[in-house]
């Protein structure tokens, strides 16, 4: 599985500093710049690669820790690449009570991965999400962008079967 990467000096992966610092240094001025500047980080790299906070804590004045917090905190951000496909499970209230926690559990374990990793074989990313609104058809998923409604172990486990299996 993979994991947030540590804080060595290791380039990561697809790091190009030069884009970054052109994503950078043009919003730096903008009011309440770290969150759009994650994004589009994030939209860039498809994670924030972790070069780019030491980057970030200059250009914006605050640290390093500051920056990394913030990363934590919203459950958007990946600190490693995603997999080739990405399933977002919904966690919130609807969801919640018709079981989704339970189905998202018992296939995060079948995986052997976390929240936020990936498996192994590097097809798939499992990540949580809070409301898809899909909510009559609880527990509600995505599968790259592709909504899935009534989500049980059965479908779960089919859903990632066909990632792993090179599904496009
Ligand atoms: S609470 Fe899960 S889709 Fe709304």
């Amino acid at each position: 599985m993979q994991t947030a990467p540590a804080t060595n000096e290791a380039t990561p992966p697809g790091w190009d500093k030069a884009r970054a610092h052109a994503i950078i240094d043009g919003m730096k001025a903008t009011e309440g710049a770290a969150l759009p500047m994650l994004h589009a980080l994030q939209e860039a790299f498809g994670y924030v690669p972790h070069p780019a906070e030491a980057m970030m804590a200059e250009a914006l004045n605050l640290s390093r820790a500051e920056i990394r917090g913030i990363i934590s905190f919203y459950h958007d951000f990946r600190q490693a690449p995603a997999g080739r496909h990405v399933m977002k499970l919904c966690v919130a209230e609807a969801c919640q009570s018709m079981g989704g926690p339970g189905v998202a559990e018992r296939l995060l374990t079948r995986l052997g991965i976390g929240w936020g990793e990936t498996t192994t074989d590097g097809s798939l990313t499992v990540e949580k999400v809070y409301c898809l609104g899909l909510c009559a058809c609880a527990p509600a998923a995505l599968l790259d962008d592709v909504p899935v409604g009534r989500l049980d172990d059965d479908t779960a486990t089919l859903l990632a079967a066909e990632a792993a299996g090179g599904m496009t």
